[in-house]
């Protein structure tokens, strides 16, 4: 192909982060986020919050991530957005966004799926970073997703394992609130994971058969045992809170590894990537590389800001849609159950 000189702005707005990208050929200029601090004080987010929140801040972080790029408006072939899944509320302000600016520039609109995004981000072009090869598995885990996905190219995908209840960010979330941390809690379990026994109290995993994921029996487990202990001595969980903590993780880690390992022997293929709030975890992290080592596979991380929710995924899949000709109808809508 000639070489192009393409620059493609991704607009995100699914949850709870307002988030803009430039992209140039495949290297990211830009990559701002907008954090929605409003949703701690209420544990989780409030979508009806969320919505405002993203209207007001939309315009000046995209205007910011141009900025940054030093892209102006008139330079850029293309607006990428995000469609879904997602609350609806908050998808509304970016496809309306995304639709005028396209319209208003007269350049091309591309829809984007933001699970498809969380799992492009590999293909961000990084320094040192490969890419992983077709065919790979993608394991993606945040606050709001817990897929594994078979990836045969870019654009065919299929979800092969997700979870019937919770997401595994908020089996973390909500053992912490049981535990009375902060929201959201994963960071702080993993940080006190690392000083405690991973094997000092033993929760069971579900009996889930086949690739799915089920975490809401967790959160009931780990409830009715911290009733039971603080009933017997009040000072438990202040006394045990790095023990907890080490084996709530080690639970989750092995659900996630257990399922891992079972898709790698039904599929065959040993190239795994993750990405989503959770692969910061560092005990997941330790743990695919132990998988490296024990069965052979090889494992992909992207930077962090590349796995949380944010706009740099999604240009990037704007512009390998972009290169393919995959536009979008200016008549589009955004889905808030939209499937890879
Ligand atoms: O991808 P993300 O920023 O937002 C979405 O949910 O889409 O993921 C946030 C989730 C939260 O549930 C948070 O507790 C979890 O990722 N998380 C972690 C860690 N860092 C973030 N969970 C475990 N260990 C961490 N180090
Ligand atoms: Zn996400």
């Amino acid at each position: 192909m000639a070489e192009q000189n393409i620059y493609i702005l991704g607009i995100e707005s699914s949850c709870d982060d307002t988030a803009a990208s430039v992209i140039h050929n495949g290297k990211i200029l830009s990559n701002v986020i907008a954090n929605q601090k409003i949703h701690e004080a209420y544990g989780g987010v409030v979508p009806e919050l969320a919505s405002r929140a993203h209207q007001q801040n939309i315009v000046p972080v995209v205007d910011q991530a141009l900025k940054q790029a030093n892209v102006s408006k008139k330079q850029l072939n293309a607006i990428a957005f995000t469609r879904g899944p997602g609350l609806m509320g908050s998808l509304l302000v970016g496809t309306s966004f995304a639709k005028s600016l396209a319209f208003g520039l007269n350049v091309p609109l591309i829809h984007v799926n933001h699970m498809q995004a969380h799992i492009l981000a590999h293909y961000i072009d990084e320094e040192g970073y490969n890419k992983p090869p077709f065919p790979f598995l993608a394991m993606t885990i945040s606050g709001g997703h817990t897929q594994i996905v078979r990836v045969d190219n870019y654009f065919n995908m299929t979800v092969i394992g997700e979870t019937i209840d919770d997401a595994v960010g908020e089996a973390f979330d909500k053992s912490g609130k049981i535990l009375g941390l902060g929201y959201p809690a994963g960071p702080e379990i993993d940080k006190r994971a690392k000083l405690g026994n991973p094997k000092a109290f033993k929760f069971t995993k579900p009996k889930l058969e086949g690739l799915n994921f089920s975490f809401s029996g967790l959160k009931t487990a780990i409830l009715y045992f911290i009733q039971k202990e603080t009933k017997n001595s009040p000072s438990f969980i202040e006394e045990n809170i790095n023990d907890i903590c080490a084996s709530i993780q080690y639970t989750i880690i092995g659900i996630l590894i257990d399922k891992l390992k079972l898709a790698v022997k039904q599929t065959g293929i040993k190239h795994i990537a993750i990405g989503g709030g959770v692969s910061a975890n560092s005990g997941i992290r330790q743990a695919l590389k132990d998988g490296e080592q024990k069965f052979g596979w090889t494992t992909y991380i992207p930077k962090f800001e590349f796995t949380t929710d944010n706009a740099a995924m999604i240009a990037i899949v704007g512009y390998l849609k972009y290169l393919d000709g995959h536009f979008t109808k200016q008549n589009v809508t955004a889905s808030a159950r939209l499937k890879i």
